[in-house]
């Protein structure tokens, strides 16, 4: 336990106070998992001088390490550990949908590939009104809740540009799994289950996922994709112009045509990967990296950082953490207040350079009582709206890889809702993202995951629906990467990134403690504080009297991340919440 500690403590020098013995009643070496391995045999730590990864399957964990094998660097591992998650991980993402990739290469330089989906050109501000009403079932569920895929592209452009051993044998290596099968674990035959009678809506899905009585499989069922594993070998043959400009286009344009979807050959052969500049912020003498617009994460993780850096949050942490979680909450309240009303696209909407201004925030952070929750009635004014905007200048997974050349990627990518749209191409074994559910259908109606919205996140032809998803890298005051994290979990995946970056920097645990430690979440409407059930009762029972409407959550987000010590020492750790693995090559 010492060694983890010392080790914790060297990964930020100076930046953090000494690691707090069984900080905040968390319970010492956080989390049995938080060893080697978890109790289901699965690695939830690795650490290596060469190379590493971490994602919620130990089969994309494994594909990782075999691109590493094959040569690669970390961008090839990270290609091949999604192409595999897409057949053993579908009810997170796939290639139905979309992803987010900040990297970092060797030179220092941060790179931010969106590959978000996007709304086809037909769409209407009415297509999701019915009897005058917004009807979030359509946005949720079947062919008009599908945005163009962005997945294949981004895994492709990244490949191709930053990776060295191209992604042909990973393709292959993700196809003979779709085709042998693979047991379904826990997470996936609950998923399935849990969302079945939608699956049965949809005859080629149901074929696929469900059993021959049309009930979900049990744990441990082998599950077989043979269209999947079609569809992965004519990317290996024939690369992304198949599925963008080819059959796949075609197939998927004429299946909306009859079943009243809007996807056409156009949204595929119009689709791009723009490359965006990424937020950069100093948070205690770190630079934090994190994706912008259409993420609205890299913005907010950054406005609560700052929020968070008049207050001495390790003393509160040691000296009164129901204070410090309290504190976390109020400057979730007030970025996420911000989040609804002046974030979407950037290529669409005006998202102020503003919202950074660190004058902004302490007067957005002015009232904040350590004593009492505050009401946030609404979204704040940031400075220069009219002249300072970022775009001028131009059921989810999070994965992550680095090697010893100083290549990073976070990788964060989703089909939305689990299995997404439900709606799966027939012949493709491909099911189709519901990120249009992730726009906002009118003012005040509450997504899938209770968000609410405004203008800026309206829906438009070819713009790009707000995410959360929140890819994140740290460097020290010398420039050298330490950190790299992110998650799965809707509004949760922007909170809890923040958590883990102030559980490293401000609280010196180490990757693994961070991630086994609990969590808490706020998104200010609805104005509930949302607590992992194992938080101590007695903090809970002190925000509670603080003025917090508390929630209980047996687990919020699922996180993977990445430190490097000051000696090049790579450690990897997965989420204990979920069968996760990480691994680190050694020869
Ligand atoms: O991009 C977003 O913000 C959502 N589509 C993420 C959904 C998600 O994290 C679901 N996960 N559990």
């Amino acid at each position: 336990m010492m060694q983890r500690r010392e080790f914790a403590r060297r990964l930020f020098v100076g930046a953090c106070v000494p690691a707090i013995p069984g900080v905040i009643g968390f319970p010492v070496g956080l989390g049995q998992d938080a060893g080697k391995s978890s109790r289901a045999g699965l690695m939830k730590v690795a650490t290596s001088r060469k190379a590493v990864a971490a994602t919620v399957h130990p089969l994309a964990s494994k594909a990782a390490m075999n691109a590493y094998s094959r040569g690669g660097n970390a961008v090839d591992a990270a290609v091949a550990a999604s192409l595999m998650l897409s057949v053993v991980d579908g009810h997170n993402s796939g290639l139905g949908g979309g992803g987010l990739a900040l990297i970092r290469l060797p030179d220092g330089k941060h790179v931010a590939i969106d590959g978000r989906e996007r709304a086809p050109m037909s769409v209407q501000k009415d297509t999701f009104i019915r009897n005058g009403k917004p009807d979030p079932m359509l946005s949720q569920t079947g062919p008009l809740a599908a945005a163009t895929p962005g997945l294949v592209a981004l895994l492709e452009h990244i490949s191709k540009t930053y990776g060295k051993v191209g992604w042909r044998e990973s393709l292959a290596e993700a196809a003979e799994v779709a085709e042998r099968g693979f047991a379904i674990d826990r997470v996936t035959a609950r998923s399935i289950a849990s969302t079945a009678d939608s699956i049965r809506q949809f005859a080629a899905t149901a074929t696929v996922l469900l059993d021959a009585d049309a009930q979900a499989p049990k744990e441990g069922t082998v599950l077989v994709q043979k269209d999947l594993g079609r569809t992965l070998r004519k990317l290996a043959d024939s690369g992304a112009a198949w599925f963008y400009e080819g059959e796949f286009a075609e197939r998927t344009a004429s299946f909306m045509r009859e079943q009243g979807g809007l996807l056409s050959v156009r949204d595929f052969k119009e689709y791009t990967t723009p490359s965006r500049d990424v937020v950069e912020t100093i948070y205690r003498g770190h630079k934090v990296i994190g994706f912008p617009p259409p993420s609205s994460g890299g913005i907010h993780v950054a406005q609560m950082l700052i929020m968070l850096e008049r207050f001495s949050v390790a003393e509160l942490f040691k000296d009164a953490p129901a204070k410090a979680y309290h504190l976390l909450a109020e400057v979730m309240k007030r970025a996420m207040a911000d989040r609804a009303y002046w974030l979407g696209d950037a290529d669409y909407a005006e998202v102020p350079l503003g919202l950074l201004d660190r004058g902004y925030l302490a007067d957005r952070s002015r009232d904040i009582d350590l004593d009492k929750a505050t009401e946030v009635a609404s979204h704040g004014k940031p400075p220069r709206k009219e002249h300072d905007l970022f775009e001028d200048r131009k059921h989810t997974t999070h994965l992550t890889a680095a090697d010893s050349s100083g290549l990073v990627i976070a990788l964060t990518q989703t089909v939305n809702t689990s299995f997404g749209s439900k709606v799966m191409v027939p012949g493709t074994g491909v099911v189709l993202n519901n990120e249009m559910d992730d726009f906002s259908l009118a003012p005040g109606v509450r997504n899938a995951f209770g968000l609410v919205g405004s203008a800026a996140n309206s829906v438009e032809p070819g713009k790009r629906p707000l995410s959360s998803m929140s890819p994140t890298i740290v460097s020290d005051s010398s420039g050298a990467w330490r950190l790299t994290c992110g998650a799965a979990g809707g509004p949760k995946i922007t909170t809890v990134t923040l958590q883990n970056i102030v559980k490293l920097i401000d609280l010196g645990m180490s990757i693994d403690e961070a991630l086994a430690s609990p969590r808490i979440h706020h998104q200010w409407s609805p104005d509930t504080l949302s607590v992992e059930d194992k938080l101590p009762a007695a903090i809970q029972a002190e925000l509670k009297m603080r003025g917090h409407s508390i929630a209980t959550s047996s687990a919020l987000a699922i996180a993977q991340g990445i430190m490097r010590d000051s000696e090049g020492l790579l450690t990897a750790a997965s989420d204990p919440r979920v069968p996760s693995s990480a691994s680190g090559l050694t020869s």
